[in-house]
């Protein structure tokens, strides 16, 4: 070949491969998720044919994890992380220490070092939130009160990785690992002063993004919303996240991952935020895709066959010691039988994390690569396996309605405290729409209300109403309307401010004003030149749904007819003396 294509060479087989598998998967009703796994085997060192470039599907795998994790700190919600965080950081941190005691104890049975039992217990203890989502997405779970305690269970989860993901090198000495560690170890430093180091680069990270993001990020994003490009908004998204995590990485020593978490929470607060992560989407799927592909690549099939007792102990520690561990935790802490069971399938699974935390392992001499394959056959097996764990669980739920004293002791006994819990996740809910109402978002129906015209409408009419205006952005100059066009729309300003530009004479228009009705009313071409003076939203209606409007609210003719005449009338007074002039709107 006349030059290096081996990236080429790598997404192609890794998509193409990725799709052939995700595809068979989807078939035989599982997540195409173990499809990508299994296409990643493939086209792995161990398996026969096409072998890809470790070094370049660890990166672009990376890729997939920043964006991932930016995703997921698109989606916190910091309503929603405080309004379970009784049940979702005690339950998440004792089920860590748990899994991870009985990790390290299964370790130390097979005869491997503390360090080594540690690193394998962690990776054992943190379940995927990619998973999760995908599997709630999949049973539309994502927005129901169980749903959204496990998801925050997972995400005090996360976060404790990523704070073990950054302690780890400075603790890998003291545990067992290299001495010549990776670059930014504890080697040479004490290891309170590499630790002390450390929590204060991730201090002071965090609250460097915490107090500047909100400030400059979501400000930045609705300049660039402003030029009305799609293209350039996605570019801005793109190179918020993966600039924030890359940034971060290099001046202060955090994970990739931890950088564009944080993005993410930042731009989450943002009234664009579902625009960003919208536009992001695509990117993200594709990369995520190569990610479970990536994880596949280190698998070694052969470890099913060579230690068939060790990867059944490590399953059954992912499926039965996490999920029973969360289920008591869940019960004792006084919540209905059915919520411990979703969190409880929730956490049978393992993924990026475990994958990242047992690579890390494995590069400070803690870990065996025997115990990397073996995080990864559990992922495999246990990722597969969520579809029928979920299905298991519901059967579960099923019976316990059925049996009434176990329904009286293990679900309405506890309704109290759910129902509380509930209140406070609507009451989450119901402060972010107020924000986001406080933000000028730019929903229709929010800006109809905004326009003293539809105030005589019911709020059903309203949303109709909504329906069919178009929303549309201009720049500073921009023609809206050029005198003696055709008429095709009329023009509703949300922000911003126009000029109207009629013989001569200039008349300005602000929020809440329209313009661009004369001709439509009149049949006759556009009365005057309408020129954007700043950024400013609009939303259109189209000359058939203005038709249609008057038709069908015949209440709205008259206030618009009277506007477009009061306006002629100016006008045939400025012909009269076209001397020019800023006039204020008639
Ligand atoms: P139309 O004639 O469709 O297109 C140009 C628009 O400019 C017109 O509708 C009105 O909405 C607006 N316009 C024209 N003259 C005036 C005026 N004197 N004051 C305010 N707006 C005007």
């Amino acid at each position: 070949m006349p030059h290096d294509v081996s990236l080429i060479a790598t997404i192609a087989v890794g998509f193409a491969l990725a799709f052939l598998f995700g595809f068979i998967a989807h078939r035989l009703r599982l997540p195409p998720l173990v499809g990508y796994l299994v296409g990643g085997v493939a086209m792995g060192r161990f398996t026969p044919g096409f072998v890809a470039n470790n070094e370049l599907t660890g990166q672009l795998a990376e890729i997939g994890v920043m964006l991932l994790m930016f995703g997921v700190g698109l989606h916190v919600s910091t309503g929603d992380l405080m309004a379970v965080r009784r049940i979702a950081i005690p339950g998440a941190i004792v089920q860590i220490l748990i899994a991870t005691t009985i990790g390290t104890l299964m370790a130390a049975f097979w005869g491997w070092s503390l360090g080594a039992g540690m690193v394998l217990g962690l990776s054992l203890s943190v379940a995927s939130t990619v998973v999760l989502l995908k599997a709630l997405e999949e049973r539309n779970g994502v927005s129901t009160p169980n749903g959204r305690i496990a998801v925050g269970w997972l995400i005090v989860e996360d976060l404790v990785m990523v704070l073990t993901l950054v302690l780890l090198p400075a603790f890998a000495e003291v545990l067992g690992g290299n001495s010549n560690t990776p670059a930014g170890a504890a080697s040479g430093l004490g290891l309170l002063a590499s630790l002390g180091l450390t929590l204060l680069k991730v201090i002071s990270f965090v609250a460097l993004v915490l107090y500047f993001g909100p400030r400059v990020m979501p400000w930045m994003l609705r300049q660039v919303a402003r030029t009305g490009s799609r293209e350039l908004f996605t570019l801005g998204v793109l190179a918020v996240a993966l600039g924030i995590a890359f940034a971060s990485a290099r001046l202060f020593g955090v994970s990739f991952a931890l950088g564009a978490f944080f993005a993410g929470v930042v731009l989450s607060e943002s009234d664009l935020s579902h625009k960003a992560a919208a536009n992001s989407l695509p990117l993200q799927d594709a990369f995520a895709v190569l990610f479970f592909v990536s994880v596949g690549m280190l698998f070694d099939p052969s470890i099913l066959v060579t230690q068939p007792l060790m990867v059944a102990a490590v399953l059954l520690l992912i499926l039965l010691g996490k999920s029973l561990a969360a289920l008591a935790i869940v019960l004792l802490l006084g919540y209905p039988l059915s919520t411990a069971l979703t969190v409880s399938a929730a956490l049978a699974q393992i993924g990026e994390f475990s994958f990242i935390l047992g690579g890390l392992g494995v590069a400070y001499g803690l870990l065996p690569a025997e115990g990397l394959s073996l995080i990864l056959a559990g992922a495999l097996l246990s990722i597969s396996l969520n579809p029928l764990v979920f299905a298991g669980t519901d059967l579960l739920v099923g019976w316990v309605q059925k049996v009434s004293w176990l329904k009286i002791h293990l679900e309405d006994g506890r309704a109290a405290r759910f129902s509380r819990l509930q209140e406070d996740l609507e009451a989450a809910r119901v402060a972010l729409e107020a924000k986001a109402g406080a933000h000028k978002s730019y929903s229709p129906d929010e800006l109809v209300a905004r326009f003293a015209l539809f105030a005589g409408l019911t709020p059903e009419q309203r949303e109709t109403l909504a329906l069919h205006f178009r929303p549309r952005n201009a720049q500073p100059g921009e023609r809206l309307i050029r005198v003696g066009d055709k008429a095709d729309a009329v023009y509703f300003i949300s922000t911003g401010e126009a000029e109207v530009v009629v013989n001569g004479h200039k008349i300005k228009l602000g929020p809440g004003d329209f313009f661009g009705e004369m001709a439509l009313l009149s049949g006759l071409p556009r009365s005057a030149d309408v020129i954007a003076l700043d950024f400013c939203k609009l939303l259109t209606l189209s000359q058939r749904d203005f038709r249609e409007l008057l038709r069908r609210y015949p209440g709205m003719r008259d206030p618009i007819a009277a506007v477009a005449k009061e306006r002629e009338e100016s006008n045939r007074q400025f012909k009269e003396r076209p001397h020019g002039g800023v006039t204020q709107p008639a």
